[in-house]
Parts: structure tokens; sequence; C-alpha cells
């Protein structure tokens, strides 16, 4: 996610400023910079790469004075990372300037109208459509800038945390918010605009955090006023005194990333379909897929190439284009495929999955079908990352940066996007009827509602955690779409509890793996109500026969199963091709809890990495 930081008070601004970017930079980011207003100028700069090269190019090039500016670190949505498209943004008239972090959906259609009215752009982004709509707004309506945003924001459709400054308006900064997060640091005669409070925390504990849709104009000398944007109800805001210490903010009070990563997967899968599914017009927008559909509708076969997750990941993918589009499928580890001579021809897709867009062996296996004429397709979670760059087209998931060296809401918003483009595939070849279409379009876009209520079940994953904290192996079981959960589900423990798990598909276990059963073998069964329920309860019963402990995920309601398993864990009904998004919520929190149990390192676990650039 993209980070915020604004002052204006008594202190000169640009220590602040670069000091508290410094302080988001787990936010993870590709570009920085900062406007200063010095008196009489807004003085601004801005480039690709660390806070630190912001640092060493602003004391270079610009003044420093002043005791108002904002800042920014970008985590490319739109736009490549390159200086024009980092923030701030300035507008036309280079009145206004402003930092954005969020997504807005219709500036292409903003963006058209402006152009019309002769405004230019200089970058690619959402947010340079933004400033200038509210200039446009500004002039036309002849109001000052608060009002001007607030006009301006009740046009466009999308998320914000916006800080804006009018250079002939030096003594305010006008901060706004919907969807992304937005704080204001209260001190004595200054006041802090930041994502979170660590950038300011040093200064002053006092904080007022905008609730959604709520804007104010901050104003030195003046009690804040919070405004709703869309009816103008004035709100007093509710300052609260922190206790937080840096680290905890930078988690967003949660004790480890990977937890913090987990429970973001409700927003992580609504932003990664934001702007895309269109339920009412039934429709998918994908650049990538609209702009090379050919090459997909006369495919011979979707060939998928990654490792780890985002292999789970193309496994799922491989159930739901068979499933829904009827194209065939291959799923490869990327290591197997680059050396072992494959036949790839021109009229194959290859799509490439990775959440760092940096794996090696995933990279080579792109080169390896590039150079065989196949037309390579990159769902990645890094803007700009190296397979991002080398994909013929692609669709990132906007995830948010993965801190956490388990892989977790990647999982899930990589599933979003490849069921977004096999519904697609569906639909434009005409195998998936009408009316089962818009049904699903209706479920996809309740799962992030499903997904927290599937969270829920946190307390009682630990409470289960508690119980098999100490075993030595165990099994993961699932059918159908359950099947790749379940070995995500053996990964997620392996990688960072240390405890040896394999998933296998529920019905192999007569052929080897029951005789593992015993006493001491925990044994995890995807049993939702969708796909092959009575087959899964079956071989639960073979398990129970042997003894085996069992630990079920079930959907709601489900009485069969509860009277043979020792724990279940209840998720949401849903589409049997979305019941991996629910399914792997309580895997994940189990794995988690049983790594913290184990005192692991739940983070950084022993001998991995998040990225693997090398083979
Ligand atoms: C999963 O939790 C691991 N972090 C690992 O398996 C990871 O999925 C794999 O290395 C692939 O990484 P990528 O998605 O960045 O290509």
């Amino acid at each position: 996610m993209c980070g915020i930081v604004g002052y204006i008070g008594h202190r000169d601004a640009y220590p602040i400023i670069i000091k508290g970017l410094q302080r988001l930079e787990y936010r993870g980011y590709d570009s920085a910079g900062i406007a200063l207003f010095d008196g009489s100028d807004i003085n601004l700069s801005k480039t690709k790469g660390k806070v630190e090269h912001l640092k060493k190019k602003a004391e270079e090039s610009m003044s420093l004075k002043g005791g108002l500016g904002i800042g920014h670190t970008r985590w490319a949505t739109h736009g490549i990372p390159n200086d024009e498209n980092s923030h701030p943004h300035i507008s036309n008239s280079g009145d206004l300037v402003i930092v954005h972090n969020g997504i807005i959906e219709n500036y292409e259609s903003i963006k058209k109208e402006l152009t019309k009215r002769g405004y230019n752009f200089h970058s690619d982004t959402d947010t340079e459509v933004l400033v200038n709509l509210i200039e446009e707004v500004k002039k036309k309506e002849d109001v000052k800038l608060g009002h001007a945003v607030q006009i301006a924001l009740s046009e466009v459709v999308g998320a914000y945390a916006i800080a804006i400054i009018d250079r002939n308006k030096p003594d305010e900064i006008v901060v706004a918010k919907l969807g992304s997060p937005l704080a204001i640091g209260v001190g004595e005669n200054e006041f802090f605009i930041a994502s979170d409070a660590s950038p300011f925390i040093e200064y002053t504990n006092n904080a007022v955090y905008l609730a959604d849709e709520e804007m104010a104009i901050v104003r030195l000398g003046k009690e804040i006023k919070l405004r709703k944007i869309k009816d103008d109800a004035i709100a007093y805001p509710n300052i609260m005194e922190l206790k937080l210490n840096i680290e905890e903010i930078e988690k967003g009070g949660y004790d480890h990333f990977m937890l913090k990563e987990i429970y973001e997967q409700p927003r992580a899968i609504l932003d990664t379909y934001r702007g895309r599914l269109n339920v009412d017009q039934g429709l998918i927008k994908m650049a990538g897929i609209d702009d090379n559909l050919e090459r997909f509708m006369n495919a011979d076969r979707i060939i998928i190439v990654a490792c780890g997750t985002s292999w789970h990941a193309g496994l799922v993918a491989e159930y739901i284009f068979e499933d829904l589009a009827r194209i065939p499928v291959e799923v490869e580890y990327a290591s197997e495929f680059r050396y072992r001579n494959p036949v790839i021809t021109d009229k194959d897709v290859v799509i490439a999955i990775s959440q760092s867009g940096e794996t090696a062996d995933t990279l080579a296996a792109i080169k390896l079908a590039k150079a065989n004429g196949a037309f390579v397709f990159g769902v990645c979670n890094v803007v700009g990352s190296s397979i991002a760059r080398e994909t013929d087209a692609g669709a990132y998931t906007h995830a948010g940066p993965e801190i956490g060296v388990a892989s977790t809401k990647a999982f899930t918003t990589q599933i979003t996007v490849l069921t977004l483009v096999a519904l697609k595939l569906a639909k434009e070849k005409g195998v998936f009827p009408e009316s089962k279409y818009h049904e699903f379009l209706i479920e996809l876009e309740s799962i992030p509602s499903k997904v927290e209520r599937a969270l829920e079940s946190n307390a009682l994953v630990e409470i289960i955690a508690e119980v098999h904290k100490n075993a030595t192996n165990c099994l993961y079981l699932g059918r159908g779409y359950n099947f790749p959960v379940a070995l995500e589900g053996a990964l997620k423990l392996k990688e960072i509890s240390y405890i040896h798990a394999e998933g296998y598909p529920a019905a192999e276990m007569k052929h080897g793996p029951i005789a593992l059963i015993d006493q001491q073998m925990p044994v995890f069964v995807i049993a939702t109500k969708k796909g092959h329920y009575d087959k899964v309860v079956s071989n639960i019963q073979e398990i129970k026969s042997r003894k085996g402990k069992i630990i079920a995920i079930v959907t709601e309601g489900d009485s069969q199963v509860k009277e043979l398993a020792d724990h279940v864990i209840e998720v949401p009904e849903t589409i049997e091709s979305l019941t991996p998004l629910l399914t792997t919520i309580p895997l994940q929190l189990l794995s988690y809890h049983i790594a913290v149990m184990r005192g692991c390192n739940v983070d950084q676990p022993r001998n991995l990495a998040k990225s693997v650039t090398v083979e």
C-alpha cells in the first residue's frame, strides 16, 4: 500500500516528512516524493526508488524550507514505477498538489472529460486525474479547496486517502478518506497527517482517525472539524491517546505481519476485483485479456507455471478453467518445466503466477515459453516486477505488499484474478449459462464478507492449535477444488512451524497414506457441502476407524461430520469453485497459531526467503 505523510506547523516540514516516509517503508513501495511550501511557492521532488534516493535528489535540487508539506511512498497500481508516476502530483495551474493512497476506478472517464476541457497529463496515474478534477471543480464552482474536494470526491468511484494543499491557502491541508487509512496527529500548534501513526508517534500520541467518507480541513490554530463528504454533516473529532509503539503500529496492532495479512484478505480480495467486476452490467473488464482475446480463444491449452503457494493457486485455476471455460489446462512447477524440454507451440497460452514477480524459476519458464512462440500472461502482486515486465500481458493482484514470508493474501487474490479470467473466457466462449454466470458474479462479490465470517473461527482454531502444536506429522486431505487447498494448508504448516505435513487428494488415502494413520496423526480434512461431500465423509470414517485425530473444515450448519470429527471449523457456504477462498482461511490461522506456540519466527521462518530470486 502507499504511504502518506503531511505536516503543518511551527517546525520545518522537510525532516519530519522524510523521517515519516522512512517510518512507512515497511508498507512496501517503489517510488517516493515530497512537496514543500516555502512561503511563496511549492517546491517538489520525486523519484523512482527509495526514500534515500528522494532525500539525495531533494537536497540537491530544491528549497527545504517551510512549515507546510506532504510526502508519499508509492506502491504502484496504475502506471509503472517511474519519476513521472511518483507522487505528489501537481494540478495544471500549479496551485494544487496532492498525495493519494488508493484506486480511483473511474479515472479514465474523468480523464477523458478533463482532456476535452484542455487539461494535460504527464503521468499514467489516477491521482493526477483526481488533483485536476478538484482544480476544475474549484474553478468552475468558485469554491474553496475543502468544498472543491468534497464535490470532486462525490464524483469518484474507488478507494482513497488523500492530502492536498493549495499554494494560495498555505495555512491548511485538506484530507479525506474512503477505504484507505488516514490519521491526523494533533500536536501543540502543529498537525501531522499520515497513513498510520508511526510517522508522528514520536511527536504526539494524540491522534484522530478519519472514518470512511470523512474529510477534514486541518488549519493551524483551529480545531479540527470533520465533515461527511456525502452530506456535509459536521462531526467533532474523537482525539485518541495512542499507547502503541512503532513496531505495533507497523503491524497494525497485530503480533506479526502474517496475521495482519491474513486479516487483510477481505480488503485485498475486494481491491483485486475492484474496477474489474461490474455485477449490475454482468461485465468483467481486464485489459490484459480484452486486448489479447484472440490468443486465449484460439489457444489449444493453457499451461500454468509457478512455484510454491502460487503453484497451488495454479492448481485451483486448473479446476476453474476446465470446469467453467472448458479450456484444457496443465499446471507445471516452473523449476521442472524449464528443464524437461517441454513441447510448447504458438497455440499455447502460458499463465505465470508469482507474488513477488521475481522468482527465478518462474522467470526462466516464461522465457522458454516465449522463445517457443507461446503467449505469456502474468499474475503478479508487484507492479513493474521482472515477471510483470517479461510477460506479454497480465493482471495484477491488488493485495498490497506481502511482508510475511508465508504467502496468504497473495494466494486468495491470485485465485480471485484467475477466477475473473476463467469467468470472462467462459462467457466469451458461450460455454457457461447466462443465469449461472450472473449467480457466480453475485457470489464472487459476496466473498470478502464471507472471508470476514471465516476469520471469526480464529478463537476456535487457536484452541485446536494448542491440542496439536506438538504433532510431528500431519495429513491434509481435500477433494476437487479443495485438493489444492489441502496442499497449501500443508505447506503453510511446514514452512512456519517446521512440522512435517503432507497434502493429499482424500481418495488417495487407500493407495498408501492410510498406513500412516494412528492416534498421534492429526488429519485435517476439508469436507464442505459442495463437491463429493459424501465421498469425503466416507474417507473420514476410514480414518476414524483407525483412530486418527480428525479436524474437519465444514460448511456452516453441517451436522453429519460433527458426529465423526474431533473438531469442526465452519466456513460460510459458497459456490463450489469459490470454496478455496474460504477453506484456506482456517488453515492459514492454524499454521500461524501452531508456529507461534512453538516459538517459531513466523514472519521470517528459518532457511526461507520471501522471494527465491536464485535457482
Ligand atoms: C509460500 O508461502 C512461500 N512463500 C513460497 O512457496 C512462495 O509461494 C514461492 O516461493 C513462490 O513465490 P512467488 O509467488 O513470489 O513467485
